[in-house]
């Protein structure tokens, strides 16, 4: 396992998990998945950690138009008139708030497996990656299934470890990560993060 993992114990519980699930032998993981599929849905701690990366790194956004006469309201009951604003939904912001989330600057894939009587349980509404409603992702339910498949193949055979150029340096940090996101149409790693990947 990658000693410069920045999460090595949710690597490990992901690892165990893959070992339980889908055999002891990593090599073996696609063929077992492709006479077993079903087993994608065994895979609950796979399932938790794709969620909460996906809370703390949103890739994709949305807008929505204003119209006349439509006004949104914010958390202190401003109200906002939309007119002909293009509204920009900052998901990055949304999934850091920590009004609605407990222990918003922690990497907790636990809170995708308590109960709702557990100060963890996530706000209802407050994940929204595929954002919600009539217009939400249509790829949402696919792209988790492919998601859990990459990962049971390849998380027990591959390191990766980040290969950003020159010291670690504050300055070049958001939020504690050197890989933080920017806009380009959607968010990405800054710099395309360049990464180094070993076979393990
Ligand atoms: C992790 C991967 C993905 C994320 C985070 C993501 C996220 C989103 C978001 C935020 C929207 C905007 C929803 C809205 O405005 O309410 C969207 C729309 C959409 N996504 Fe995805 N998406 C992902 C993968 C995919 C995949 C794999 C497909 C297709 C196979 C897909 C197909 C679509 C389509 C067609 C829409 C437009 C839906 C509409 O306007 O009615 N997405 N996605």
């Amino acid at each position: 396992m990658s000693s410069t993992s920045k999460h090595p114990d949710v690597l490990k519980k992901l690892r165990e998990e893959h070992n339980q699930v889908l055999g002891s032998d990593p090599a073996a993981a696609a063929e077992k998945l492709t006479k077993n599929p079903h087993l994608v849905n065994n895979l609950h701690y796979t399932l938790a950690v794709i969620k909460e990366v996906l809370r703390f790194f949103p890739p994709a956004g949305t807008t929505r138009a204003g119209k006349p006469g439509v006004s949104v309201t914010d958390d202190q009951s401003n109200s906002c008139p939309t007119d002909d604003a293009m509204l920009w939904i900052l998901h990055v912001e949304m999934h850091h708030n920590a009004k609605s989330w407990v222990r918003s600057e922690e990497l907790l894939p636990k809170r995708w497996l308590v109960g709702h009587e557990h100060e963890l349980y996530p706000v209802p509404g407050a994940w929204r990656p595929f954002e919600l409603g009539p217009r939400s992702c249509i790829g949402q339910a696919m792209v988790i299934v492919d998601l859990k498949l990459i990962m049971g193949c390849l998380a027990r055979r591959l390191d990766v470890r980040p290969a950003y150029e020159g010291e670690e340096d504050e300055k070049r940090m958001y939020r504690g990560e050197r890989a933080f996101q920017v806009e380009v149409g959607a968010a990405h790693p800054v710099e395309g993060y360049p990464c180094q990947i070993t076979v393990v």
